[in-house]
């Protein structure tokens, strides 16, 4: 089959079966092709709620899938390739952040979206890239424990001098690999454009960004911008995207390395298994799980919305 063949496909079987495709802003062209509604993690939070399927395929990693559950129980809800995880999302177990917190007892708890159901259970909110400046500032508390993500963590600090942040050593290894010196590199070969970057950046890479944001606060940056040319210092898909919806513009990764393998693993024949019911894997959590997480989860929508 061809891949205009294999989307048709997806087209009718997802009609027939009541499922709905929520694609992060990281998957390839061609799923995004076929998806229902494509965003970061805090529109894939918020779109998994409202939508009426009865079924859900998420297209991204296992912590989205979670949290589509969490969301709504009352869904079936599927990862697309099982194996797609964050690995940000497994470096801080339930132990460390049980001594982080002795250690830190009067400090409220944000949890980044990127993390397991199960820590969510023992956090008091989390937050998204998008919502963190926000929910934060909202947040009836002084001392903010920020896990696992310290970039992401001091970036929300700036914003808030007010409060006291205490902080994970954890992050994305991926953005993590961008360097000042990769930064200097862009900006010689494209001295006219402007460098956009996710906050899960190094501090010293997020400095020197004329903006900083979500995936989808990078791709609507860049459309509405008078400017013509764009250095993206997050995954290199979104070079992608905003090439195909921007074809008078010009898009330059920050560096070749900003490759997520974890999102790219994802095919549109993951899809297409999971819809013949031979693919994916459905999404089941505890009762004391779907609770704790649901907690945390539902905060964030109460002060992010
Ligand atoms: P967004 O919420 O910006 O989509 O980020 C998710 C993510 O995993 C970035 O690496
Ligand atoms: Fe996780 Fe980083 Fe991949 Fe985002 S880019 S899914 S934070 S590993």
């Amino acid at each position: 089959m061809t891949i205009a063949e294999i989307q048709q496909e997806i087209m009718r079987m997802k009609k027939e079966q009541d499922v709905c495709i929520l694609a992060h802003a990281y998957q390839s062209q061609d799923i995004l092709e076929v998806a229902d509604y494509m965003g970061d993690s805090y529109g894939l939070s918020v779109q998994a709620s409202k939508s009426r399927c009865k079924n859900v395929i998420m297209c991204g990693v296992r912590f989205m899938a979670e949290t589509c559950k969490v969301l709504s129980p009352q869904k079936r809800v599927w990862l697309a390739n099982p194996i797609a995880g964050c690995p940000m999302a497994e470096q801080l177990d339930l132990e460390f952040l049980r001594a982080l917190k002795q250690k830190y007892p009067d400090h409220a708890v944000v949890a980044y979206i990127n993390t397991t159901s199960e820590l969510k259970t023992e956090c008091d909110v989390c937050v998204t890239s998008s919502s963190a400046v926000e929910i934060c500032k909202k947040l009836d508390a002084d001392k903010i424990l920020f896990v696992p993500d310290p970039n992401l963590g001091h970036y929300v600090a700036e914003q808030i001098p007010e409060k006291e942040f205490a902080f994970y050593t954890g992050g994305c290894p991926r953005h993590m690999i961008v360097t000042p010196e990769h930064v200097r590199k862009a900006k010689e070969l494209h001295p006219n454009a402007l460098l956009l970057v996710h906050p899960e950046c190094r501090q010293e890479v997020v400095a020197q960004a004329d903006y900083v944001g979500s995936t989808t606060g990078i791709m609507n940056y860049a459309k509405n911008s008078e400017c013509k040319e764009f250095i993206i210092g997050t995954e290199n898909s979104i070079v992608e995207h905003l090439q195909f919806d921007c074809p008078d513009k010009q898009f330059y990764p920050l560096t070749v390395q900003l490759t997520c393998m974890n999102m790219k693993i994802t095919t549109l024949m993951d899809i297409y298994n999971c819809l013949k019911g031979c693919g994916g894997e459905e999404i089941a959590l505890p009762a004391d799980i779907m609770e704790g997480a649901g907690r945390c989860i539902h905060r964030m929508v109460e002060l992010g919305g």
